[in-house]
């Protein structure tokens, strides 16, 4: 399996490149529009084709690429059939595998930083979206966010993987690029060690952080698998706006 982690700077996001070699077909794991052309040149130097985007859950953050890049190469989109958005292709649901060629990812329902949230595993990782991120996790005061949820899709769920599962997080923030279940087990200063539900409910409920500058627009504009708003305020305009660069930004 051809594998790419692909990193878009404006919001930190790791999007996932999986390529399977013999049918030549690839999978995006959210990917973001901002880095679209970026992604898509790295899928055709690759010698792939595009065949899905799937996204984690409905991003608050930043816009999906998903709709542009059906519209650009055809690929289909999956996400979440718990978000019952209208333009997805395919509805991902918990025991039901999503295969793109050679490629099965497992989706396991984790919600608390969104009610929909779906992690994916694949053999000896797991892309966790935002429900375990790297000695931290997703805020779970905005879109059906919930502190109880979360604790028991990290600790029942994301926890009850092999300890050697690699952990791969939809966001990071300090230059870190993956991470293991044992690792978070032991370090994760929210979730790890014998911290409570109690615990972690006090914590998430004093992180103190500001609103998200861009959410207002992108839940809407992610509802609709990626439309970039057409009433942007000049100061969100990068979200928008193509990146150049390398895909390790
Ligand atoms: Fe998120």
């Amino acid at each position: 399996m051809i594998f790419r982690q692909l990193y878009e700077p404006l919001s930190s996001t790791y999007t996932y490149l999986l390529g399977d070699e013999d049918t030549g077909q690839a999978v995006l794991i959210d990917p973001v529009i901002t880095t679209m052309e970026r992604d898509l040149t790295e899928v055709q130097r690759l010698g792939l084709n595009l065949a899905y985007t799937v996204d984690t859950h409905i991003h608050a953050d930043h816009i999906t690429a998903a709709l542009e890049m059906k519209r650009s190469v055809g690929s289909k989109i999956a996400a979440p059939a718990y978000d019952r958005l209208p333009c997805t292709d395919v509805g991902i649901e918990e025991g039901v595998p999503f295969q793109v060629g050679g490629i099965i990812l497992q989706p396991l329902h984790t919600p608390g930083h969104t009610d929909g949230h779906f992690a994916y595993l694949l053999n000896d990782r797991v892309f966790t979206g935002d429900a375990l991120l790297i000695e931290g996790c997703g805020r779970t005061d905005f879109q059906n966010g919930d502190a109880d949820a979360l604790y028991r899709s990290v600790r029942e769920k994301l926890f009850a993987l092999p300890d050697e599962t690699l952990v791969y997080p939809a966001h990071d923030y300090k230059e870190r690029f993956v991470s293991s279940i044992v690792q978070e087990k032991k370090r994760n200063p929210r979730l790890g060690g014998d911290k409570t539900l109690d615990e972690f409910k006090h914590i998430m409920a004093n992180l103190d952080l500001p609103y998200p500058t861009f959410i207002d627009y992108a839940v809407p504009g992610n509802r609709q698998c990626g439309v970039c708003p057409p009433d942007l305020p000049e100061n969100l305009a990068n979200y928008c706006r193509q990146m150049s660069g390398s895909p390790q930004g």
